[in-house]
């Protein structure tokens, strides 16, 4: 019997800001992982960035950080097709294909669309679509087309991505159900693998580590910076010979995340006896997690600075994109008569 063809994994990455501890443990790591099970294709989704970022240097260096972070922390660009969004332009072409078989009812029930209507009303906005663009409202096509257009079998994502892969099942539905005598969308299945924004990192604050509260820890700031802001984690008075509660404490979750098992397991019962201090245990953090980071500093200055083979890596991604998205385009534009007449 012939092997079984590997699964395909599919994913999407926004570049919408510096990429951050938080982003590592819950979406770099856990991803990176199921490449060596499924046949992996991870992309930057830019045009989805496009939706929120409106200054053209703020999305070409988000663009180029992430891309550089995502390959100094192993994605191998032999073995996971790597590509921009934007070099894909099928992927544009079956956005506007699979609008025209998409209810418009659907989409006004998405999450972030009704969202951004709820701040609306809630901050007493009479016209509750006031500030939202089109972009925001089709985003779910887009990123349904992402998906599609790449026969896709699993997507991996968080839980908050989960109505998005349902809605990319449901348009592929809707286009079989019309066309699909002459060619079908494979329907695709969302995974949710554990780490996946299941367990939300704390930032320097103690909220969950995330752009919008800015109090994230970024992967790549020079040992400098990494330092202050470790040093900077909010922690409470405890003196330093008194007891402390360890899983009261954001820094220690930090730690139990980068830390080794024996590491953690030692921190712990010092924490709990009393005589360190949390000063102590963000040294440690930092010590922990530089020496981790220090060695690939150097890589990744090398990647995100401009001209570098970078561009070469995503070039020939974006190739490989094109080669697989092609077919699936052809198929689709011969079912609904675009074809030579
Ligand atoms: N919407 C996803 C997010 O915000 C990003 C994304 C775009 C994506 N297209 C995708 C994820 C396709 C998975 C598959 O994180």
């Amino acid at each position: 019997m012939a092997a079984q063809q590997p699964k395909v994994s599919l994913t999407g990455i926004k570049p919408t800001g510096e990429p951050h501890l938080g982003n590592y443990i819950g979406a770099i790591r856990p991803s990176l992982e199921l490449t060596s099970t499924y046949e992996s294709i991870y992309f930057i989704a830019d045009y989805h960035a496009l939706t929120s970022i409106r200054d053209r240097r703020e999305l070409a260096s988000y663009t180029r950080s992430v891309a550089a972070t995502w390959i100094t922390l192993g994605l191998d660009p032999a073995r996971t097709i790597f590509y921009r969004q934007s070099d894909v332009p099928e992927i544009f072409e079956l956005s506007w294909v699979l609008s025209c078989v998409t209810g418009k009812g659907l989409m006004n029930r998405a999450h972030a669309y009704k969202a951004a209507r709820d701040r609306n009303a809630e901050s007493g906005v009479a016209d509750l679509d006031a500030g939202i663009n089109m972009g925001l409202f089709n985003y779910p096509i887009l990123m349904a087309v992402d998906i599609l257009i790449m026969n896709t079998d699993v997507v991996p994502v968080g839980q908050d991505q989960s109505q998005h892969v349902e809605y990319a099942a449901d348009i592929a539905g809707s286009f079989n159900h019309l066309f699909g005598d002459v060619f079908s969308l494979k329907i695709p299945e969302g995974i949710y693998p554990a780490g996946i924004s299941a367990r939300a990192l704390p930032g320097t604050d103690g909220r969950k580590m995330s752009k919008s509260y800015k109090n994230t820890i970024p992967l790549f700031a020079p040992e400098k910076q990494l330092r202050k802001l470790i040093r900077g984690i909010v922690s409470d008075s405890t003196p330093v010979e008194q007891p402390k509660d360890p899983d009261a404490s954001a820094a220690f979750a930090l730690y139990e995340n980068f830390a080794t098992p024996e590491a953690v397991k030692e921190m712990r019962t010092r924490l709990e006896q009393g005589g360190t201090g949390w000063g102590e245990l963000k040294n440690a953090l930092f010590e922990t997690v530089n020496a981790w980071l220090s060695p690939l500093r150097e890589q990744y200055e090398a990647l995100v600075a401009p001209g570098s083979e970078l561009d070469a890596i995503l070039d020939a991604g974006a190739e490989q994109a094109r080669d697989r998205a092609r077919p699936v385009l052809e198929g689709v534009r011969r079912a609904v008569g675009i074809s030579p007449l």
